[in-house]
């Protein structure tokens, strides 16, 4: 089973992936977390090139160096670790890249879906959690926790823009995707979380 989070700057999303990867690995299950970008060694030097605030980055430059990063982690994480039978989980994919370069960039989305199949090899989610947060409320938490990346310099517009952009997405795919309020308590947004995991858990070993 492939899970992926996705979400605005500041929802919670990695808190989440953390705390569902520990509650697997508790329940017995094999499970790998990752992230992008960043999740492979490669992945890091991209990370490190894309989110630096000093870093200029055309728009098709930026899409082109996620796939990268995202074909890197296909090949050599995502995809030897499902043949191994493990839950992976992680931290955005594709759908990052449609919604910040696609509808926050403006770039084609027609293209933008054949690069991504491109450098996923056809590799979709089996289930995406959305944590929706208004933009304006996540920006701030980020602010407060001190961090500061090339994303969260953009304009509330921008992220606005992603956000709109998701809901399109699951709009259009929604049996993939559950979308959970991200302003309610940790507690609350984690227990919808496991309880939805663990129903699609029974479904696939009955
Ligand atoms: P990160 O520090 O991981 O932020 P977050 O905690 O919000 O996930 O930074 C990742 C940034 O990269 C985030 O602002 C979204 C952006 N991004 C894209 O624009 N396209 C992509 O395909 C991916 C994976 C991330």
């Amino acid at each position: 089973m492939f899970i992926t989070f996705e979400g605005g700057e500041g929802s919670g999303k990695t808190t989440q992936v953390r705390l569902l990867g520990e509650r697997l690995t508790q329940l017995g299950y094999q499970v790998m977390v990752t992230r992008e970008p960043g999740g492979t060694p490669l992945g890091a030097k991209l990370r490190a090139l894309l989110l630096d605030v000093e870093s200029q980055v055309e728009p098709r430059a930026e899409l082109l160096l996620y796939a990268a990063d995202r074909a890197q982690h296909v090949a050599t994480l995502i995809r030897p670790a499902l043949a191994d039978g493990k839950i992976v989980i992680s931290d955005r994919y594709a759908d990052s890249a449609l919604a910040y370069q696609g509808y926050g960039r403006g770039l084609d989305l027609t293209a933008l879906r054949q690069i991504m199949v491109f450098a996923t090899s056809g590799l979709q989610p089996d289930l995406t959690f959305f944590l929706d947060l208004d933009p304006q409320q996540g920006l701030a938490r980020r602010a407060q926790a001190g961090a500061s990346n090339r994303f969260e310099a953009q304009t509330l517009e921008f992220h606005r823009r992603v956000r709109e952009g998701y809901l399109a997405l699951i709009a259009a795919e929604p049996e993939r995707w559950v979308r959970i309020d991200a302003d309610q308590p940790l507690a609350v947004v984690q227990g919808t979380i496991f309880a939805v995991v663990e129903e699609r858990l029974q479904l696939l070993q009955r």
